[in-house]
């Protein structure tokens, strides 16, 4: 996913720096090209062979007590780099970066670097409520830095607060955001629908379905990643909703519908891959039901058909696109459906086949558009969600 992309981790001082080395082994496995950059405070927290033992990589650490390959690499570095991560960013570095200060490896590399950079405070709750760090960081920002907000929780001395550095996973949707694919949906609007919808019976029972979301989330996550502005309108869900996308979970068809009804006017592409129950109970005080009530049959109606009123209601310019879960006739129903409900594509999802349909983190997809019926092989989701936004962009 990163191969042939470049990242300076810029390490501070700061306990933190305990969780980056990890966040070093995850981009090597995407195959990213690795440089870690620390300051000699940096070294009392973390050993810089454990960097390099992780990246195949030398660790740059002082520029003057190095040999003379090591004190012009900065220049190399800064010009090869792709993105460049400060993480944790400690109160000094923050305050050296944002006064223009280079006095050490990292700060001067940073400075010669033209590419994006990302800045992760790590420190006490007082420190980073300090309106001189504050001050640093909005600086920053307006010279184009990108400042990831801390956690708040539990920090290194024991004490709650704010300044705790994200999660390594969260550090890497960062990264990736900003590296792993060309931004050709910038510009676009997407709303996705993803998860199953809940029914309720009475206060404690629903219907639902084992929808667990992946399918949804992968789309969603992926037209983020190559630049879209993406609504998730989501229902359960068996997985977290991806970062960086706007979420409105509901919980029911009906809930659903409105979400859809209100957002769907402004978007360029909806994607319909949530699983909505087809029956919900009528509900009434006098129907609810009761232990003694043994067999007794819940009355049902059919919920409203949101993919079809998309159809129905369909922008000029938008592209609309729906997903069918089959057990039999799998093409001749998806075909019916594409027709059925007025929209570009259908995404056939054969639940009988194996690494296909609910909970799986592979699909098997056929992509059914008035003009053409393609079978793609299996796959993860996520690079089915690929598949699926760019015949989207081209229709
Ligand atoms: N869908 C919808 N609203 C509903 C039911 C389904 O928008 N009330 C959407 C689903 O999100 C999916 C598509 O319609 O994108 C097809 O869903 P599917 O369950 O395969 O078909 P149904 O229309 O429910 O028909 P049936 O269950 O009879 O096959």
């Amino acid at each position: 996913m990163l191969s042939g992309k470049t990242v300076v981790l810029a390490v501070s001082g700061s306990i933190a720096a305990y969780k980056v080395p990890n966040l070093a082994r995850m981009l090597r496995k995407l195959h990213c090209h690795v440089q870690v950059l620390m300051t000699k405070n940096a070294t009392n927290f973390i050993n810089p062979i454990t960097f390099e033992t992780l990246t195949g990589t030398k660790c740059l650490i002082d520029t003057f007590d190095r040999n003379f390959q090591y004190s012009v690499e900065h220049v190399a570095l800064a010009k090869q780099a792709d993105l460049v991560v400060v993480a944790p960013a400690s109160a000094n570095v923050i305050g050296k970066l944002s006064w223009g200060i280079a006095d050490d490896m990292l700060t001067t590399t940073i400075m010669a670097c033209p590419c994006k950079k990302l800045v992760s405070p790590a420190m006490n709750h007082n420190m980073y409520h300090n309106p001189i760090v504050q001050d640093n960081l909005k600086r920053l920002a307006s010279f184009g830095y990108e400042i990831i907000a801390p956690d708040h929780g539990m920090l290194a001395n024991g004490d709650s607060g704010d300044g705790r550095m994200p999660e390594e996973w969260v550090l890497l949707e960062y990264i990736l955001r900003e590296l792993a694919f060309p931004k050709d949906m910038a510009g676009k609007k997407v709303l996705v629908t993803a998860g199953a919808t809940r029914e309720p019976i009475d206060p404690v029972r629903f219907i639902t379905n084992h929808s667990s979301g992946k399918m949804g989330c992968a789309l969603a996550k992926v037209a983020m990643l190559r630049g879209a502005e993406v609504t998730l309108v989501h229902g359960a869900m068996e997985v977290k909703a991806p970062l960086f996308v706007q979420c409105r979970p509901v919980v029911t068809a009906e809930d659903m519908f409105q979400a859809v009804e209100e957002l769907a006017p402004q978007q360029d592409m909806v994607i319909m891959a949530a699983a909505v129950a087809d029956y919900t109970p009528v509900t009434t005080a006098s129907q609810k039901l009761k232990k003694s009530d043994g067999d007794m049959a819940i009355p049902l109606k059919r919920t409203q058909d949101i993919l079809a009123w998309l159809g129905n209601h369909r922008q000029p310019h938008q592209v609309l696109c729906g997903f069918s879960m089959e057990t039999e006739n799998l093409l001749e129903n998806s075909r019916a459906k594409l027709q059925k409900k007025g929209c570009q594509m259908i995404c056939a999802n054969s639940i009988a086949q194996e690494g296909a349909g609910f909970g799986t983190d592979t699909n098997i997809l056929t992509l059914i558009t008035p003009e053409k019926t393609e079978e793609l092989p299996i796959m993860t989701k996520e690079q089915a969600a690929g598949e699926i936004l760019t015949r989207l962009m081209q229709l």
